[in-house]
This record gives C-alpha cells, structure tokens and sequence, in this order.
C-alpha cells in the first residue's frame, strides 16, 4: 500500500518529535498531526522558542519540515479522511477513578481517538498504537473500530515508541530497534510492510523487528520496567553505601564494567521521574495481578516502593542535616525537569523533595533552565490537590516557594543547596568555592570529583 498522507493524533512529547522526523526522513509523504488542546497547536505553529516541547535538535528539524510536509492543526476530523495511516500518540496515564485506579491505564484518550477514527474515516486505515498500552489493548480498540465502521477494513499495528525525552531526536535518528506488532493475515502483513517501508528510508532492516501484536505491546511495558528496575537496584545500593563506606560511582563503575550486565543506566539518583516508568511499571503490576500472578506483581512494584524510599530518603537528609527542624530554613534547589535537556516535570523527584521540605515549614529558591515557574507551583498544587490538602494549607505552602531565573539568586542566602536535575550547566559552576560555605546534597551525582566535607552524596 502507497502511503501518502500521515494523521498522527497527540502533539505532545511523543508526536511531535516522532513526526517531525519521519516528515524529515520521508518528504514526499505529508504528515498532519493533530490534538484537542488548541493551546497546543498554535504553539506548534508559532515561535521556535516557544514549541510546546524543548528537545536539543528538535527546532532544527521543525524549520525544515514545517509546512513542507508536517503541518500542525485542529482539524482532527479532516486529517483522519484523507490520511491513509494513522498514529494514536495520545497519553495513557495512570486512572485515578474507578477499577484499577491507582495503578492501571486510563485509556479514555485511546478509545476517544479510536472513536474519531471510526466516526470520520471513510476508507481503509492502518491504525497504529503509538501511545504505550497494556497488553491486549488493539483488541479493545479493534471492537471500537468495528462497531462503528461502515465496511471499512482497519488494519491495527502497535509500534511502541522507545525515545527517552532530553536525547529523542538522536533516539529517533538512531533507534535500537523498531518494533512492529501486526497480525499474520495477508492484509496485516501488508499493513505491516508499509510502516516498514517509512522506517526502513532510515533504520537499517535488521534494527526492524516484527512480532504479533501482544508481543509487542507487552514488550514495551517490560522495557521500561526493566530499565527502571536497574536504577532502583542502584539506587538501594546507594543506601547501603552510606552505611558502609562503599562509594556508590565507584560500585556502578566496577558493575558495569561487567560486559553481561553493561553500563547503562546504573547512575544512582534521587529516584527515577518522568510520565512513564512508574506508570508503565504499576500497569505492569496491575496487569500481572490482573492475571493472578502475584509474585510477578509483587517483584515489580518494589522497583517503585525502592524509587519511593530514595526520594523520601534524599530529603529526609535534608530535613537531619538542620537537626529535625527545617521551620523557616531557606534551601536552594537546583532542578525542577525530571531529567537534563527537556521541560518535562512530570513525576519529576523534584515535586516530592520539595513537597517534603515545604510541608516541614522549609522556603524553597529554585531554579530551572526550562522549567517555567508557573509549571513548578502548577505541580506541587496538582500533588496537594490529590492528596487532598486544605486550600489554606497549600496557599500557605507555596508562599514559601520563590523561583529564580538565575542559580545565584536560587541559593543567596542559603546554608543548604540540593541538586536534582543533571543539567550540563550545573557542572558548570563553581561547586568547590560553594562548598565551602554551604552544604550540597547531590541527587544526581554531578559532584563526584568535588572532595569536600560539606558535600553530601546520595
Ligand atoms: P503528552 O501528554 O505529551 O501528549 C499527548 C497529547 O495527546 C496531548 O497533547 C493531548 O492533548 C493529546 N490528546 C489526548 N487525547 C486526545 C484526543 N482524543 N484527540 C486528540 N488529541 C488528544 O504525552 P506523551 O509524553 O507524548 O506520551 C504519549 C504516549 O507515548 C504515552 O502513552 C506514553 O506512555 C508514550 N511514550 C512517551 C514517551 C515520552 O518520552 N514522553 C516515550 C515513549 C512512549
Ligand atoms: C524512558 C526510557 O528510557 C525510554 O526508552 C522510553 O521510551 C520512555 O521512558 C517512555 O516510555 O516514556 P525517559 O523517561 O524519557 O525515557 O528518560 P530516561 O533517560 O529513561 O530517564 C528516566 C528517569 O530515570 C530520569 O529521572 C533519570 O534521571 C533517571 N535515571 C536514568 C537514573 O536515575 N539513573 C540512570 O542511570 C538513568
């Protein structure tokens, strides 16, 4: 099948990196993502300083391929009609309501874009799972498709999306791997050498990798939960560092210089954030339990209980180090995105750190390279807001929270500094001059050449 017209459904940390370079990759095929936030859109339209996602690279790619052959707009129905395939690259968070709550998907924004796609589509499509899901969702998606379809033949493939936000752009230059999951009939496989034929204009062949579609979308939730599952095994390491007088840089460095087990992702940190790895893995926990396989879900979410007691742990130092009273103390912090290189704060440590610190009577200064001000008291109020605080209780909190545009401003006046996110520029300063006047708790381990007394590791 010729593909010609692309509709990708979801703008956001996903799509519009993901686009963006196949629209780059592939310029006689034109590419319309869409998104029910308008907001969104228009950012995607306007300024390059200003697109609604900051990724090192992306701008560059946007200037080229911006109504050349991707074009941003809220015409969901109009992008549906005339496009041939179709990604669905909506987010799936964690339910907060109803069966499952706490730990299962909500897949409300899956199944009103596969409602869409029925309602509008008025020939064939290949439907493709972007969006991380559960295994077994194409078969919920598929009884959508076909409920509402008038003769028309949907063809459903997941293709899990592996980017890690801060590096996408490289990731999507250079996958691992692509994953493919379709079905074994004449028109899946054809469905499936279509999306086959996008990849390969850049992906080597044997990077293509095709399953059925459980596989795949299985093989998504386990990916993440295994990389998770490294950081939280480091990360109880580090506690028994502390004790012991192991360095936990040195650990990770003779571990993985062990080819079997590799040096990659064995940083200890003040916890592993982001939208996904804790939603995917309490998916994974819910799906495990779900098919009565408790020890399976038990092992999984003690990646999760450990990445909790690293946060609480990291900021009860904090709260040790002033003797048990933090009442009025004020405290730098630097890093607010869940990791280097992206605005994204979404699950980021940061919110707990600081939830913990404000809640003890702590004034915060933090400071952010890309994280706007409104988004960290937007946070910590959604945070609160789901805990159920009073309003006075969090008005009262976030008095106590003063955000800089600039470090020095973020920690004048501090005796304490507690570094969360790994930017670049961090490294930068001047941490032997600041240690000698303040205590440091590193969270992301940026000052390991630093000797100081006043210098706290994890
Ligand atoms: P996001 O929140 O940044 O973007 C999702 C977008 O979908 C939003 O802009 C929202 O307005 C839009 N949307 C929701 N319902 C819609 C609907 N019915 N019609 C039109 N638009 C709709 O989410 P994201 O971070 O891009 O993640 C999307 C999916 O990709 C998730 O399942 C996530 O697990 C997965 N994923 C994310 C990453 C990542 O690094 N963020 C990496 C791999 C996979
Ligand atoms: C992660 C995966 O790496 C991607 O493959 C996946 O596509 C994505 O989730 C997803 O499904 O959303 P991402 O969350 O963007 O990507 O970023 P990571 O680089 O994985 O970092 C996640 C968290 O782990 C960050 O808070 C980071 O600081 C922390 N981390 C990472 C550590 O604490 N130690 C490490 O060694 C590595």
């Amino acid at each position: 099948m010729q593909i010609k017209n692309i509709c990708c459904i979801g703008a956001g940390y996903v799509g519009g990196p993901t686009m963006a370079v196949i629209a780059l990759k592939c310029p006689k095929i034109d590419i319309t993502l869409v998104d029910a936030n308008p907001e969104k859109i228009k950012a995607w339209n306007g300024p390059l300083e200003n697109l609604p996602v900051y990724e090192p690279g992306l701008s560059e790619v946007i200037t080229e391929v911006r109504n050349r052959n991707l074009f941003f707009s809220d015409d969901i129905k109009g992008a549906i009609e005339k496009s041939e395939m179709i990604f669905m690259a909506v987010n799936t968070p964690t339910k907060k309501e109803g069966k499952g709550a706490g730990m299962a998907a909500d897949l409300r924004y899956v199944e009103a874009c596969a409602k869409d796609i029925a309602r509008y589509s008025k020939s064939d499509k290949i439907v493709i799972e972007k969006s991380t899901l559960p295994v077994r969702t194409a078969e919920k998606i598929k009884e959508i498709l076909i409920q509402n379809s008038k003769g028309i033949d949907f063809q459903i493939l997941s293709n899990p999306e592996f980017l890690a936000e801060g590096t996408a752009i490289q990731d999507l230059f250079k996958s691992d791997r692509v994953l493919i999951g379709g079905d074994e009939t004449e028109k899946g496989i054809e469905a499936i050498n279509a999306l086959i034929e996008i990849y390969a204009k850049w992906i080597p062949k044997e990077k293509i990798l095709t399953t059925n579609v459980w596989s795949s979308e299985l093989a998504k939730l386990a990916s993440n939960a295994m990389l998770a599952q490294r950081i939280s095994s480091i990360n109880s390491l580090s506690a028994l560092c502390e004790k012991t007088g192991a360095k936990i840089d040195e650990l990770s460095k003779a571990i993985g210089m062990d080819h079997r087990i590799g040096p990659y992702f064995l940083e200890s940190s003040v916890g592993f954030g982001g939208s996904c790895f804790q939603k995917d893995i309490l998916n994974l926990v819910y799906l495990c339990r779900y098919y009565g396989l408790e020890e399976a879900a038990e092992y999984w979410y003690n990646v999760i209980k450990i990445n909790d007691y690293q946060k609480n742990r990291f900021a009860q130092k904090i709260i040790d180090h002033f003797g048990g009273d933090i009442k009025g103390k004020k405290i730098g912090v630097l890093g607010w995105s869940f990791k280097a290189n992206t605005n994204d704060s979404r699950e980021s440590p940061a919110i707990y750190v600081a939830s913990k610190l404000l809640k003890e009577g702590a004034v915060l200064q933090i400071y952010d390279p890309k994280v706007e001000k409104e988004r960290i008291f937007s946070d910590l109020k959604t945070l609160w807001d789901l805990s159920k605080y009073k309003s006075r209780e969090i008005k009262n909190n976030l008095i106590r929270v003063k955000v800089f545009d600039d470090h020095i401003y973020a920690i004048e006046k501090t005796s304490v500094v507690a570094i969360i996110t790994g930017w670049e520029i961090f490294k930068s300063y001047d941490w032997r001059k600041i240690c000698r006047y303040k205590k440091v708790f590193d969270g992301v381990n940026i000052l390991k050449n630093i000797n100081s007394k006043n210098k706290v590791d994890l």
